[in-house]
């Protein structure tokens, strides 16, 4: 069961990563295989924007970071994808590579029913954490993957941390303890499929 967590933030050891590895540690628990994925340690072109046939034939006209991202994006059984909240929505950093992941979905939905959940952070509570984790939401439907919210007692939508300088957000008790749940509530699914 191995379960790969994307950050989109810029700053590689602040706040979306500290709630990405504690959703992590509750999948470790549960005896996954897990990974963290920092976006900025690649460098990743924008979409060319090719037409859907020219990605199926040709592939992406790119090499570069984005590509080991894919391949572990296909191999994980659930993809967690946490974003700073940016301007109320996801980093752009984040987004350049979501658009990339294009190419998953123009040959032949690779990422289709593989579990997604989502983490932001703001600086502000109200700041537009809710806004993004709908954006990731979204983009996870746009894969025809399977989203899942925190689970029970604090099911929601995912995790919504509050921190503005590196850290502030371990002092976000409840969210660490939302992420916690989100990492329970992504192997209770794995588990219900069957996955070990
Ligand atoms: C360009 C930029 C835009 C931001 N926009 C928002 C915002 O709209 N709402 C908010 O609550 N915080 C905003 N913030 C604050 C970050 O979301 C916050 O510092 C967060 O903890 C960053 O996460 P990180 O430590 O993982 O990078 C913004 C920060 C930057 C750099």
């Amino acid at each position: 069961m191995y379960i790969l967590a994307i950050n989109g933030s810029h700053r590689k050891n602040g706040n979306t990563k500290i709630l990405l590895e504690e959703v992590l540690a509750s999948c470790k628990k549960a005896g996954a295989e897990t990974e963290v994925v920092q976006l900025a340690d690649t460098k990743i072109e924008y979409c060319a924007a090719h037409e859907s046939d020219f990605c199926k034939n040709k592939g992406c006209v790119y090499k570069d970071g984005a590509d080991e991202i894919l391949d572990k994006m296909l191999k994980a059984k659930a993809i967690i994808v946490g974003s700073p909240v940016y301007m109320g929505t996801v980093s752009g950093r984040l987004k350049t590579f979501m658009d990339r992941t294009v190419i998953l979905r123009r040959k032949g939905f690779a990422l289709k029913n593989k579990v997604g959940a989502a983490v932001a952070v703001g600086g502000y509570q109200g700041g537009g954490q809710e806004y993004t984790i709908r954006d990731i939401h979204n983009f996870f439907l746009i894969h025809s993957m399977t989203v899942v919210s925190d689970g029970i007692d604090t099911a929601h939508f995912g995790v919504a941390g509050v921190g503005g300088g590196i850290g502030d957000v371990k002092d976000d008790k409840h969210s660490l303890n939302v992420s916690r749940n989100l990492g329970n509530r992504i192997v209770e699914e794995l588990k219900l499929r069957g996955e070990k």
